[in-house]
């Protein structure tokens, strides 16, 4: 499985700062920012000696309204509110848009702190991925559907950067986007596997007032792109109301999704599929609530999205 390769970084200089001293941290007005490992299992150690509650929102930073959406699911479940900021080299391929990928760390500290955001973990590639690296963390079947097919090594590099950002930041409960919906069945499922002991919690998808899926890859999308990158939300919304009248075959929803997203210029279907929203397998008939699911090029830009679509009275 080729993924990007990892930097040689240095081994981690993490083991700097005693046990005790308070949080061993630079501050951004407010918060804590902590790019240390040990520095920031310290930190939540003693916030579970403290007997209180630590709640997770993991992201790769450029951070949008979606995001901050997490943040406030995460204030209201945790006492402490942790976030991490890391584009994780591991779940990029090597064609894929690693170094070009959105970055502003200044612009996300100040979203974070007004969201009331505690602590945000910001390791580098060689703290998370020092020299000699080599444990990666894969599922069996979930990556066998959706992204994973035309990703490979997604999956793994997500599943494995968040055990370890779990391991460092050990919280209760961490908060996930369901725009992501594969990503989060994949960590529900890594996690009740591996009998970790953390909750995970999905956040509903946020939109843009046109419909678009909030991204931070939309930055990418020039305004003559915007009808097309719309088209996806449109398709989705349509298929959602043809099953709400009653449409069971998942053959005729997928076609005119297909169809009608492949009617602009601009776009590339990776796949439109109809689904169970918990193993991802495909189904043909839509008795129950199905997901439907989409990942779509726009020029060089990748979307996706997703729905849930319920027959008459599901
Ligand atoms: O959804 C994301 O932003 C990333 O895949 C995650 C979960 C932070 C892992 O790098």
């Amino acid at each position: 499985m080729e993924s990007r390769p990892l930097s040689e970084g240095c081994p981690s200089t993490d083991n700097t700062v005693p046990v005790g001293l308070g949080p061993p941290t630079r501050k951004a007005n407010a918060i804590d920012v902590i790019q240390h490992i040990k520095d920031m299992q310290r930190y939540a150690d003693r916030v579970r000696s403290d007997d209180h509650t630590m709640a997770f929102v993991p992201t790769m930073g450029f951070l949008h309204e979606g995001h901050l959406s997490l943040c406030r699911i995460g204030r209201e479940r945790g006492d402490v509110l942790a976030a991490s900021i890391f584009v994780n080299p591991a779940q990029f391929g090597p064609t894929e848009d690693f170094d070009t990928y959105p970055r502003n760390l200044e612009r996300d500290l100040s979203l974070l702190e007004k969201e009331g955001v505690d602590v945000v973990f910001t390791p580098t590639e060689a703290n998370l991925y020092p020299e000699g690296y080599q444990t990666y963390v894969n599922l069996t079947q979930l990556p066998e559907h959706l992204c994973g097919l035309s990703r490979p090594v997604f999956f793994r590099g997500v599943a494995t950067v968040v055990i370890k950002l779990f391991h460092i930041v050990k919280p209760h409960v961490a908060v996930f986007g369901e725009k992501d919906f594969q990503q989060l069945q994949v960590i529900r499922r890594m996690v009740a596997d591996l009998d970790m002991d953390i909750e995970i919690e999905g956040g509903p998808i946020v939109r843009e007032s046109d419909g678009l899926a909030m991204s931070s890859r939309n930055s990418y999308l020039g305004s003559e792109q915007r009808p097309a990158a719309l088209s996806l939300y449109r398709a989705l919304c349509a298929a959602k109301d043809r099953v709400g009248s009653g449409e069971t075959d998942a053959a005729k929803i997928i076609q005119e999704a297909t169809e009608s997203i492949g009617s602009y210029p601009d776009t590339d279907i990776d796949y439109v599929t109809v689904c169970d929203p918990i193993t991802l397998d495909d189904i043909s008939r839509i008795d129950d609530p199905a997901l439907m699911a989409l990942a779509v090029k726009v020029g060089q830009t990748r979307l996706i999205d997703n729905m849930i679509l319920a027959p008459p009275g599901k």
